[in-house]
C-alpha cells in the first residue's frame, strides 16, 4: 500500500504542490489502467476494445422463442430466458410428468434425460437445453406400453403417492443405460439423487433389478 504524503506545517505552498503531484492518486490510478488495457478513463471502452469485446447475444427479459427436442420431436415455445427447463415442460408444453416439488435440485422429481445424462429440469435453463436430445417419461415408451422400469415399478409396488415416480423411472433408465448389470448396493448408490417421502426405497431398487434383468443387454441398444 503506498503511504499518504506527509504534510508539515513548514512546508512551503510549492513543495506541499510537488508531494502531492508525485503521491499514487485515483486519477493517475485510473490513468494508468487506461494506458494498460484501453480502458479510458472516462470508463469508455477505446474503439479497438470494444470491436474484440465477445458478440454474446442478449436475451430478454421479456419472452424469446425457444425449440427444444423432446423425445425425438421439436416442441416450440415462448419463455422468459429465466424459464427452466422444469417449468417449461410443465407450464407451456403440458408435459407434467416431470414433477416440480424442491425446485433447487435436491429431491430428483423432476429428472430428465439431457443427452444421454441424467439430468435435474429445475436446474437447466429451458434456453440453455435447445439443441440437446431430452428425454421425459412421456417418450420412455410407445403409448399404450410400458418401458421395462415402469414395468417393474408396477410388479414391485414400488410407489404409494407416485409423486416422485417418473423421477425415479427416469434415474433408474439412465442408470441402467451406464451399468446394465448392477447389484444392489449399486442401485441404492446410483439413485442416491431422488428422494422418496413415502419411503418406497426398497421396492424402487428391487424393481431397478429386476428391469436390469428383464432388459439384458438391450438396454444399451
Ligand atoms: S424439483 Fe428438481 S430436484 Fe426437486
Ligand atoms: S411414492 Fe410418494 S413420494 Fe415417493
Amino acid at each position: 500500500m503506498k503511504e499518504r504524503p506527509e504534510v508539515s506545517s513548514n512546508s512551503t505552498k510549492d513543495e506541499v504542490r510537488k508531494k502531492r503531484k508525485n503521491a499514487f492518486s485515483r486519477r493517475g490510478f485510473l490513468q494508468g489502467l487506461g494506458a494498460g488495457t484501453g480502458v479510458l478513463s472516462t470508463g469508455v471502452l477505446a474503439p479497438e476494445v470494444a470491436e474484440a469485446a465477445p458478440t454474446t447475444p442478449v436475451h430478454g427479459p421479456g419472452v424469446v422463442a425457444i425449440t427444444l427436442d423432446i423425445n425425438g420431436k421439436p416442441y416450440k415455445a415462448s419463455v422468459e430466458p429465466r424459464t427452466t427447463l422444469c417449468d417449461t415442460l410443465r407450464n407451456h408444453l403440458d408435459l407434467t410428468g416431470a414433477k416440480r416439488v424442491c425446485d433447487r435440485g435436491t429431491c430428483g422429481a423432476c429428472t430428465v434425460i439431457i443427452g444421454g445424462k441424467v439430468m435435474y429440469s429445475c436446474t437447466v435453463l429451458a434456453i440453455d437445453a435447445q439443441g440437446k436430445k431430452i428425454q421425459t417419461i412421456e417418450g420412455l415408451a410407445a403409448p399404450g406400453k410400458l418401458h421395462p422400469v415402469s414395468e417393474a415399478f408396477w410388479n414391485h409396488d414400488a410407489q404409494q403417492c407416485g409423486y416422485c415416480t417418473p423421477g425415479f423411472v427416469m434415474a433408474a433408465k439412465g442408470f441402467l443405460d451406464r451399468n446394465p448389470n448392477p447389484s444392489y448396493e449399486q442401485v441404492k448408490k446410483g439413485l442416491g439423487g431422488n428422494l422418496c417421502r413415502c419411503g418406497t426405497y426398497v421396492g424402487v431398487r428391487k424393481a431397478v433389478l429386476e428391469a436390469a434383468k428383464n432388459i439384458g443387454g438391450q438396454h444399451n441398444a
